[in-house]
């Protein structure tokens, strides 16, 4: 028979999946690989989509979502974003944040375009860039997981595209400051390039750290693509509930796309969004104060089993490298560790090519699993006489 995509057949099952597949198999597994909040949507949004299916909202809705979400959207980058130049024609909504991304991908690349990435960085990036049949350039982060800004300015050649951000980042943690953001807009805008940024753990910060959106930049609204999605901020991982700002022509351009691909979203999600995006998540304050708890409690343990730790700033991971005196890959290590004490890391090699040292924590989890995680990553170090 004659091959199949090279694209999609050559691209590696996610590892999250994969160990999951491996934790199940097991009754007493405690994931530390989950990429989702452990607080569910609140009621005022399910609500509203019970309240919109009771109404029969069950038919398409438009390709580019309810104009009245859409406003609300352009509302919520002004007000929260300070993206003054948002307005409806600029929104598009999308199934999840993960949708916007291929769209983002889909409107700016030809074959052959290069696109610049943070090294680790969000694994969807990896293989959108293949399936979109780009080149993709990833630059390795510095020593405390800061982008490394000089080496992005040096990758760039005539064919790169755009440059692919994610701050607060997953899998590191890390923030972009005002000044690395100063300075990236700056090579953006000396390079003519476009940049796409992933901003769907703006609300995880820690220690006053603050979120900037590069499309807050007057000079950058034209060229910056923004999405987030309801997944995070509202734990609503489920609802597939994103959305993306563009300057009004690739807006157009993603209208079209979606009416041929996914011709729409999902109807009466969409009036749950407009009531999470007018209120925000009320309790966002207690979380953050339990998963700040969380992120020290992680750090402190890490640090006594003797992990390189550097401290994440936003979302709810942090990424530990294995101490160097162990000899051991990070793809071993969390194999091992899941076989023999059923706990689920994922190793840093999910994450792009210069993470195979490193493994992915997520801390979002209860403090009860979390502590009994790190207990048994212990007991499985002084098994082994690592520690
Ligand atoms: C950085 C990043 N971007 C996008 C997504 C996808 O979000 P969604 O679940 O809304 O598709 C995720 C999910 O884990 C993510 O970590």
């Amino acid at each position: 028979m004659k091959p199949l995509s090279d694209a999609i057949l050559n691209s590696q099952k996610s590892a999250i999946r994969k160990l999951f597949e491996l934790l199940i198999k097991s009754s007493d597994g405690i994931s530390f690989g989950i990429g989702q909040p452990d607080f569910t949507s609140p009621d005022f949004v399910n609500d509203e989509i019970i309240k919109a299916l009771k109404e029969h909202k069950t038919q398409y809705a438009p390709a580019l979502g309810l104009p009245t979400l859409r406003r609300v959207v352009a509302q919520k980058f002004q007000n929260e974003n300070n993206m003054k130049w948002v307005e409806t024609e600029n929104v598009m909504i999308t199934n999840g944040g993960s949708q916007a991304l291929q769209l983002c991908f889909a409107t700016l690349s030809n074959p052959g375009d290069e696109m610049i990435l943070s090294s680790p960085n969000f694994l969807s990036y990896i293989y959108l860039a293949s399936y979109y049949h780009l080149k993709l350039v990833e630059v390795p982060r510095l020593e405390n997981y800061a982008p490394d800004l000089e080496g992005i300015r040096q990758s760039i050649t005539p064919k790169t595209k755009f440059i692919m951000i994610n701050s607060p980042n997953n899998p590191t943690g890390y923030v972009y400051s005002k000044k690395q953001m100063d300075k990236l807009v700056q090579i953006v805008l000396e390079n003519d390039l476009y940049l796409v940024s992933d901003e769907v753990y703006e609300k995880f910060l820690y220690n006053d750290h603050i979120h900037i959106s590069p499309a807050s930049y007057d000079e950058m609204a034209e060229r910056t693509l923004t999405l987030n999605a309801l997944s995070k901020t509202f734990g609503a991982t489920g609802l597939r509930l994103g959305y993306v700002s563009a300057n009004k022509k690739i807006i157009g351009m993603m209208e079209k796309y979606g009416q041929y691909t996914t011709a729409g979203v999902n109807h009466p999600t969409q009036y749950g969004a407009i009531e999470a995006l007018m209120k925000g998540n009320p309790d966002m304050p207690q979380i953050l104060q339990s998963y700040n708890k969380k992120r020290l409690f992680s750090l402190k343990r890490l640090k006594e089993l003797q992990f390189d730790t550097i401290e994440p700033f936003g979302a709810f991971y942090i990424m530990p490298r294995l101490n160097p005196k162990w000899d051991m890959t990070s793809e071993v290590f969390s194999n091992e560790l899941v076989k023999e004490k059923h706990v689920a890391c994922v190793p840093g090699n999910g994450f792009g090519s210069y993470s195979n040292n490193s493994l992915r924590i997520s801390y979002a989890t209860s403090d009860e699993l979390l502590e009994e995680g790190f207990n048994r990553i212990e007991r499985f170090l002084k098994k082994k006489s690592l520690i």
